[in-house]
């Protein structure tokens, strides 16, 4: 295979994100610009501010990592943007942008699904990492165990039937005053407890299914505050209560999973796979040398994890069929199952 230089554009959600990868060198630029300050004064992400800041900084960003990766944009050749899911208005500006640039320049374009950047995220930095393993994808939209048997081919084996795990984090978090998003904040603030004094339910622990179910959890954390004296000690006993109620339907969850599917190897990814005590919880369950996370930077959304998707599906699909029409399309709405 010749040299190849991808670059990616994520902008799926709140994240401008631009990374290129080089077939020889690796990951040779890796830019993430956050529009969280921007949101937090709403406590959430705003559609229409998202996308409108996506594109103030596109150009900008993308000019910096060519600086930062020392090459120029004819050296470029292949493009990758973020297809789906995600805000469709912000999506429309990663993959309107990443098109021109590849009509411009005369290059091939990938479409890249959002979560399958998640998945291969890990691979990045850990070359002994290789298909089949089992996936435990947890971000602020997502929650769910799917299999992954090689690239592009998915099994979903169970998923959350509401909330989010990281949704779930984040309006717990809010109601305690902790700010948006408050994954990290509620967690550090468990963290200055070892047991709480309170016992938070299980949602679907021994349910035979592998969905998940996080609101009524959410709700109960809720409640307990509303009825306590909402002072910092009782926050800390919530928050930990909280946590290490979802540590424990995770861990019973995924043991499930390998025992089902008979997969060894464990990858954990998505920004709530930044969370340690979980990453803590999951390596003494199944052993370092078979659970794999990413990076803490890599966690959350970025564009390596998407320029780095576009170089496994070139090595892996020899006839890739590149996107050669000059539609623009997005996927707000789209399984991992249903990846071509
Ligand atoms: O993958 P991501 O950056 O964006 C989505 O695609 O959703 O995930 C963001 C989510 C937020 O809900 C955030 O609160 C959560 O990940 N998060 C955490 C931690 N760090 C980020 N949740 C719990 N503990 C953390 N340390
Ligand atoms: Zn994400």
């Amino acid at each position: 295979m010749k040299k190849i230089r991808i670059l990616a554009i994520e902008s799926s959600c709140d994240e401008t994100a631009i990374a290129i990868y080089c077939s020889e060198k690796g990951l040779i630029s890796n830019l993430i610009y956050s529009q969280i300050k921007l949101h937090q004064v709403y406590g959430g992400v705003v559609p229409e501010i998202a996308s409108r800041n996506h594109l103030t900084k596109i150009t900008h960003l993308v000019e910096k990592s060519l600086l930062e990766a020392k090459i120029g944009l004819k050296e470029i050749t292949h493009f990758a943007y973020t297809q789906g899911p995600g805000l469709a208005g912000s999506l429309l500006i990663g993959a309107s942008f990443a098109k021109s640039l590849a009509v411009f320049n005369r290059t091939p374009i990938l479409p890249i699904h959002h979560m399958e950047g998640h998945l291969v995220a890990p691979m990045l930095e850990n070359s002994s990492l290789n298909f089949p393993f089992l996936t435990l994808l947890i971000s602020g939209g997502h929650s769910m165990l799917v299999v992954a048997k090689k690239m592009g081919d998915y099994q979903i084996l169970g998923e959350s039937r509401d909330d989010a795990l990281g949704e779930a984090f984040d309006k717990v978090a809010k109601m305690m005053g902790l700010g948006y998003p408050g994954g990290a904040k509620l967690s550090k603030l468990a963290s200055e407890c070892k047991k709480s004094k309170y016992t938070f339910p299980r949602p679907m622990i021994n349910h035979d299914s592998l969905d998940f179910s996080f609101s009524g959890l959410k709700t109960h954390a809720l409640q307990t505050y509303e009825m306590s004296k909402k002072t910092k000690s009782e926050k800390i006993q919530i928050a930990r209560a909280f946590e290490e109620a979802i540590i424990d339907v995770i861990i019973a969850k995924t043991t499930k999973a390998m025992e089902l599917t008979g997969l060894n190897k464990l990858v954990v990814s998505g920004g709530v796979s930044a969370n340690l005590p979980l990453r803590n919880a999951l390596t003494h369950k199944f052993g370092s040398q078979f659970v794999y996370f990413p990076r803490l930077s890599l966690c959350g959304d970025n564009a390596a994890m998407i320029a780095y998707a576009a170089y496994l599906r070139l090595k892996e699909f020899k006839n890739y069929a590149f996107e050669e029409d000059k539609k623009i399309n997005i996927q707000p709405r789209w399984s991992i199952e249903d990846i071509d």
